[in-house]
């Protein structure tokens, strides 16, 4: 059997290389920083699918190099980095891989806001440091009784909304619309202006598109309380960097717990990193061995699919 001429652009899991190396000759990067496209070029030229890793821009230059592809398949639920529009106008299937991953991540991101909250990852610090012994570890916040606003409730929101109501939390959220669910879900719809002046913790699970690029800046945090924490779990482009490490130094919010940054990696000297009232960690809301191999698998099955010229399991632009 002739196998089909693969790209896969970086790591990824044992599973889904074994799968999609059964019917397909693979060609992977392996470096640990990302490719540019001219260092996949010649790959490129003959390649027929292409396994999306890492964060590369899927774009006009890249397709322009990649004239055989006819399916692109990512293993995320997040697609700010594909040129959608561009893989359409050729043709091409794109899949990504949402629903896998919905609860890991709801567990990061209320995590996060627990973690935030009770200063344990502060706690942790203090008893490592030795610190135990010299006082008392400043206080945290309840969660009971208080109003979490996610921004974004889609699939990740929800899950997020049930565990907020489990520590009885109230819970309010925004979307571009209303959810005709929202009854269902116990929740209510505001405004973005409603909601930031109203919530006491502020979830973002927004995806990133030119439109929600940057929305969080010096205005929306003007907006929020004082005493408001701030947890973005979405995309660190959603965020104005600058408008938040000023908004916490300032103390105009309490603080903000991120999984996702702007830039991403984060530098270690970065001066957020600096700040006391900040806790982040790097891009894991879906890293869990059973998630990211769920995810790898559904990324390898759409990408298998679209060589044999079938539909995608979880196709973007079907
Ligand atoms: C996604 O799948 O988009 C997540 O950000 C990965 O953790």
């Amino acid at each position: 059997m002739t196998k089909y001429k693969v790209l896969i652009t970086g790591e990824i899991l044992p599973s889904a290389l074994a799968a999609i190396e059964e019917q397909c000759e693979v060609r992977q990067w392996q470096k640990s920083a990302p490719p540019r496209v001219e260092e996949l070029a010649k790959w490129l030229e003959d390649a027929e699918g292409l396994f999306v890793t890492g964060n590369i821009a899927v774009n006009e230059t890249l397709l322009a190099a990649a004239p055989k592809v006819r399916v692109i398949a990512q293993s995320s639920v997040g697609y700010d980095n594909i040129d959608i529009k561009a893989c359409t106008s050729r043709k091409i299937p794109f899949a990504n891989t949402p629903g896998v991953l919905v609860e890991a991540t709801a567990d990061l991101a209320f995590g996060l806001l627990l973690s935030a909250a009770r200063r344990i990852h502060e706690g942790w610090d203090w008893v490592r440091t030795g610190k135990w012994q010299e006082g008392q570890l400043p206080l945290g916040v309840d969660l009971y009784n208080k109003t979490v606003g996610i921004v974004g409730m889609g699939a990740i929101g929800s899950a997020v909304a049930r565990r907020a109501q489990a520590s009885g939390m109230k819970v309010i959220y925004n979307n571009r619309h209303p959810r005709p669910d929202q009854e269902q879900l116990k929740t209510e719809y505001r405004t973005l202006s409603e909601l930031l002046t109203t919530a006491d913790f502020i979830v973002v699970l927004t995806p990133l598109t030119p439109e929600s690029r940057g929305m969080f800046g010096a205005k929306e945090f003007a907006q929020m309380k004082p005493a408001a924490y701030f947890i973005n779990a979405a995309r660190g482009g959603v965020v104005d960097t600058q408008a938040l490490y000023k908004a916490l130094s300032d103390k105009q919010i309490a603080y903000a717990a991120l999984d996702v940054t702007d830039p991403e990696p984060l530098p270690a000297d970065h001066p957020l990193l600096k700040l006391p009232n900040i806790l982040v960690v790097p891009h894991i809301g879906s890293a869990t061995t059973e998630t990211r191999n769920r995810m790898a698998m559904l990324a390898a099955e759409n990408l298998l699919l679209g060589l044999a010229g079938k539909p995608l399991v979880t196709c973007v632009n079907s």
